[in-house]
């Protein structure tokens, strides 16, 4: 193949540091997986009525689904206060994030993000030509809001995008340092203000992040998913709330007409019903954290602070070496692949037991060192 066939932003990204499948783990490692915490999944898996629902929208899928999404858009309209039309579907919330860079960036576009950070907020940008400032957290785990103004004073950036609380790292951003950034940010720029684990928040972090971005000036886009607290990472769901319908309508000239499929819909409408379902797998979340965090620093190792469904913790050595010899215990975590972080990796709450088997493997490989 002639290499100049690849457009050089393509060829120049990095292969996805996606999580190992449980099939391909058996058939690589020749052992179960005891303990998969390696994609931030739902370890209480999605509600009851989202496995009814796809069995009864099964009969229907010989027909292509709604392109609009107009039932799942009404539902969320009417759970978050906004208008159907401000509401897009995407299958998954990345799906979204590639929607509105394919939207809005042209080549040399400046884009701001933090770092460790989700890493299609880096690569969706460099593959549409821009070029991207990735600002490291405070060393406490603060948000870095002097470095991220700087960054964007330097060059007023056309989107600024992270994910409040941040995976990889876990903190969240607090009202009055969400206010004070969004106060310095260029008018101009699109806010991209991803909420990915919004609903494992403590209620003490909570805050109205969609009133602060509607009172300010800039366009805004708030992207959440169905593939965490509510379990449903398998079918790929993920939703945006856009500042203004006309932002939402050309998003979805950038998306795929069906990208979004019938039975993904079917159970993303039932796990909005089930609210109890929502809370008891916030609650593990939050009772896993805190346990993992405990044991991890009992055992010497630096925890970031988390308020989402995993923890961030620094390995001491290559987070890849550290990741693989877990592997071959039947434990998937997934090390960190970004400078400076490679020393650090990121282990998602699981159920109880998984959470016993990992922190037994740690503490036998540490025994064995
Ligand atoms: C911060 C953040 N945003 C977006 C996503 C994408 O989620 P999905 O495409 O499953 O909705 C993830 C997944 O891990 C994430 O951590």
């Amino acid at each position: 193949m002639n290499p100049d066939l690849i457009r050089p932003e393509i060829a120049a990204l990095p292969t996805y540091n996606a999580g190992l499948a449980l099939d391909r783990f058996r058939a690589h490692y020749g052992i179960d997986c005891l303990a998969k915490l390696d994609s931030n999944e739902n370890p209480a898996g999605p509600c009851p009525g989202v496995v009814e629902a796809i069995r009864a929208e099964a009969a229907g899928i010989a027909r292509y689904p709604d392109a609009g999404n107009g039932a799942l858009r009404e539902d969320l309209a009417a759970a978050t206060g906004t208008t159907a039309d401000q509401i897009i579907i995407g299958n998954g919330s990345e799906d979204l994030i590639g929607a509105v860079f394919r939207t809005v960036l042209r080549p040399g576009d400046h884009v701001v993000t933090i770092c460790p950070s989700f890493g299609l907020h880096e690569f969706g940008a460099l593959a549409s030509g821009a070029h991207v400032t990735k600002v490291p957290f405070n060393a406490d785990w603060t948000f870095p809001l002097d470095g991220m103004i700087r960054a964007m004073t330097a060059e007023a950036p056309r989107v600024l995008i992270f994910s409040s609380p941040s995976n990889p790292a876990g903190p969240a951003i607090s009202e009055t340092e969400f206010g004070a950034l969004l106060k310095a940010t260029p008018a101009d720029t699109l806010v991209v203000f991803d909420e990915a684990y919004l609903e494992y928040l403590e209620p003490a972090a909570r805050f109205d992040a969609m009133a602060r971005l509607a009172a300010g000036p800039h366009p805004w886009l708030i992207l959440r998913t169905f593939s965490k607290a509510y379990g449903l990472a398998g079918v790929r769901v993920g939703y945006g709330i856009a500042c203004a319908p006309d932002l939402a309508a050309q998003m979805m000239k950038a998306r795929n007409p069906f990208g979004v499929n019938a039975l993904a819909v079917a159970a993303a409408r039932a796990a909005l019903r089930d609210t109890d379902h929502l809370a008891l797998s916030v609650g593990l979340a939050a009772e896993g954290r805190a346990h993992l965090a405990r044991h991890l620093s009992e055992a010497g190792f630096v925890c970031a602070p988390s308020q989402t469904n995993f923890v961030f913790f620094d390995t001491g050595g290559v987070a890849t070496d550290f990741a693989e010899a877990l592997r071959h215990r039947g434990v998937l975590i997934k090390p960190w692949l970004e400078d400076p972080f490679t020393s650090w990796a990121r282990v998602t709450v699981g159920t109880p037991d998984e959470n016993r088997y990992f922190l037994e493997a740690v503490e036998a490989m540490r025994v064995l060192a």
